[in-house]
């Protein structure tokens, strides 16, 4: 195994793993939707609504952080194809990150039934819609809400690939080529 390891920060470590978390957490909660009783299925939504508002905030966080720091150079040892190819998975895993909940907001603002039912951030206060949206005609609106679903939809594959892509690297790095790479994220 190699020397100790360069590493991210606590804050960046602690958005790391609670993003991650949330992410999980979110596509388990809509991927349980088809299988729950009635009366569940609308607080189920809600919550996935207000865990993916969530994780905008907290990816836009990370973006900031990701400006104004160096994050640790990846080992020198590592191949270079496998080096792009790292850089290439975590840039569109940030685009990810943005456009998948940006995508379901917009989505649910151009909902036609929206304004008969606000949206509230965990039942707390109420969430707006994007005024832009939900503003337009009722046609044009169901368009929007059909092309936005859709989109929504197509971002929630490419995460799945990409969260398989990135886990499986960080495993095969760890226990094949016996790097301390999960170390470089923990605190
Ligand atoms: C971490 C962020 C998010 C993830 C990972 C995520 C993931 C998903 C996935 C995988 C689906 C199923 C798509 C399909 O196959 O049809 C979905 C549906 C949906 N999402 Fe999200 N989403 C996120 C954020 C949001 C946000 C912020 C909102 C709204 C404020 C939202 C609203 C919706 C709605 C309304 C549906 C359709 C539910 C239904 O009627 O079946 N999502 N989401």
């Amino acid at each position: 195994m190699s020397a100790l390891p360069e590493k991210y920060t606590r804050v960046a470590v602690a958005l790391h793993w609670l993003i991650a978390t949330l992410i999980v957490v979110n596509v388990l909660l809509i991927w349980s939707v088809d299988f729950l009783p009635d009366a569940w299925v609308r607080p189920v939504i809600d919550t996935h609504k207000s865990t993916g508002i969530t994780v905008l905030g907290l990816a836009l966080m990370r973006l900031l952080w990701r400006a104004t720091h160096r994050p640790p150079a990846l080992p020198a040892q590592y191949p270079a194809w496998e080096k792009i190819a790292a850089h290439v998975a975590h840039a569109l895993l940030y685009v990810v990150m943005i456009a998948l909940p940006l995508s379901g907001w917009m989505h649910d603002s151009a909902w036609k039934d929206a304004a008969e039912h606000p949206m509230f951030l965990y039942g707390l206060f109420e969430w707006p819609r994007i005024a832009a949206i939900s503003s337009v005609e009722p046609d044009f609106k169901e368009v929007l809400h059909d092309r936005f679903g859709l989109v929504h939809e197509v971002f929630g594959f490419l995460l799945y690939g990409l969260y398989v892509l990135h886990v499986g690297a960080a495993l095969k790095h760890q226990f094949r080529d016996k790097e301390p790479e999960i170390q470089r994220m923990l605190p």
